[in-house]
């Protein structure tokens, strides 16, 4: 997709585009027999993408680390539709305990399994560890839904065998992804104080999402399993994810108000890699605007995701306590 679709809206080959919102992409899909987990599903392009799953007749269930924040949202959903199937469950994705909490609890409510969203994030946060030890950005945004994820896999795949449903795994990721560190992660010095960039920080967790989808999907294919794993950029939404650059980024939109994009044509691109049938058995991809695109050499770099891998699994057994 061009600066010129993104300005003028003008749709991409999958019919949608910048201007498409979350209601128009899923218009007339069924999705009764789905379903999901939405992390930071209670604000942001989050709330926006559980409503319209629910209103697709999803069974949503919102993962937020604010239960006050998680029951308003399930009240706004209920107030929309009130035949909704909302759920709300505690999940602090920078504290490896409360993730596997949360995968206890669900996996104790006997619910099949076919998407997870993973969607939280924080962004350009000045330098703090997580719960674990760990670089909130990269502990927040990567580890914890590495984890998640790896936790909700057996579920994911019991679901799609027994059901011959498709599971799909979306990842937020974000164009940052290329506004990374030298070589994208920086392995040996990851929650390391000196070298800390807060941008750049982010980046490397957004690039750890398509790396961190790239590599399921490969493992996915490999494995001959029924679940797709892509990665999407949203556009840029003004939300309280950009709460550490309130002012700058009020200022950047000023002057570029013609790239943003409201809340519902946020959440379109997850919803549509989620849920549209169009999408039946692509993984592995990239998407903005709801088109797939290419991300930058290092998203695409194997070798790199399997190291990503290897050293997430060695990172969390390492903290395991
Ligand atoms: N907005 C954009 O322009 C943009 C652009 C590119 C990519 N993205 C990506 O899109 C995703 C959603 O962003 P957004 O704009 O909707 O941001 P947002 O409004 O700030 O929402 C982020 C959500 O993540 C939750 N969260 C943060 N830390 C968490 C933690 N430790 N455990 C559990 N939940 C946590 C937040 O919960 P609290 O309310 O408790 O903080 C919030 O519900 C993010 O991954 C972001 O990187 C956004």
């Amino acid at each position: 997709m061009s600066i010129f679709s993104l300005v003028t809206g003008r749709p991409g080959r999958s019919g949608f585009g910048s201007a498409s919102t979350a209601e128009e992409v899923t218009a007339g899909i069924d999705a009764s027999h789905l379903t999901a987990i939405i992390t930071g599903g209670a604000g942001g392009i989050g709330l926006e993408t559980a409503r319209v799953l629910a209103l697709r007749k999803a069974h949503v269930i919102i993962a937020a680390r604010n239960m006050k924040a998680a029951k308003e949202a399930k009240d706004l959903i209920l107030k929309d539709d009130e035949n909704a199937r909302v759920d709300v469950l505690k999940l602090d994705l920078a504290s490896l305990k409360s993730v596997r909490e949360f995968v206890d609890k669900f996996i104790a409510l006997d619910l099949p399994l076919s998407i997870l969203i993973n969607n939280a994030g924080v962004m350009f946060c000045p330098y703090q560890l997580s719960e674990d030890g760990v670089e909130l950005q990269f502990a927040t945004n990567h580890l914890g839904h590495f984890l998640l994820t790896n936790l909700l896999l057996d579920k994911m795949k019991e679901t799609a065998r027994t059901t011959g449903i498709e599971g799909r795994i979306v990842n937020l990721s974000s164009i940052a992804h290329i506004h990374t560190y030298q070589n994208g992660i920086k392995f040996d010095t990851i929650s390391d104080k000196e070298s800390y960039s807060d941008k750049r920080a982010y980046g490397q967790s957004k690039l750890a999402n398509l790396l961190h989808s790239n590599e399921l999907s490969r493992r996915f294919q490999e494995e001959g399993v029924n679940i797709t794993a892509n990665a999407v950029h949203p556009g840029l939404i003004m939300t309280p994810l950009f709460k550490h650059s309130a002012i700058t980024m009020r200022i950047l939109k000023f002057f570029s108000f013609f790239l943003w994009k409201n809340v519902p044509q946020g959440a379109a691109t997850t919803c549509y890699v989620a849920l549209h049938p169009n999408l039946k058995g692509v993984t592995g991809k990239y998407f903005v605007d709801c088109n797939e695109v290419e991300p930058s050499a290092l998203a695409t770099n194997e070798s790199l995701a399997r190291e990503l891998w290897d050293f997430s699994n060695k990172m969390i057994n390492s903290l395991k306590a």
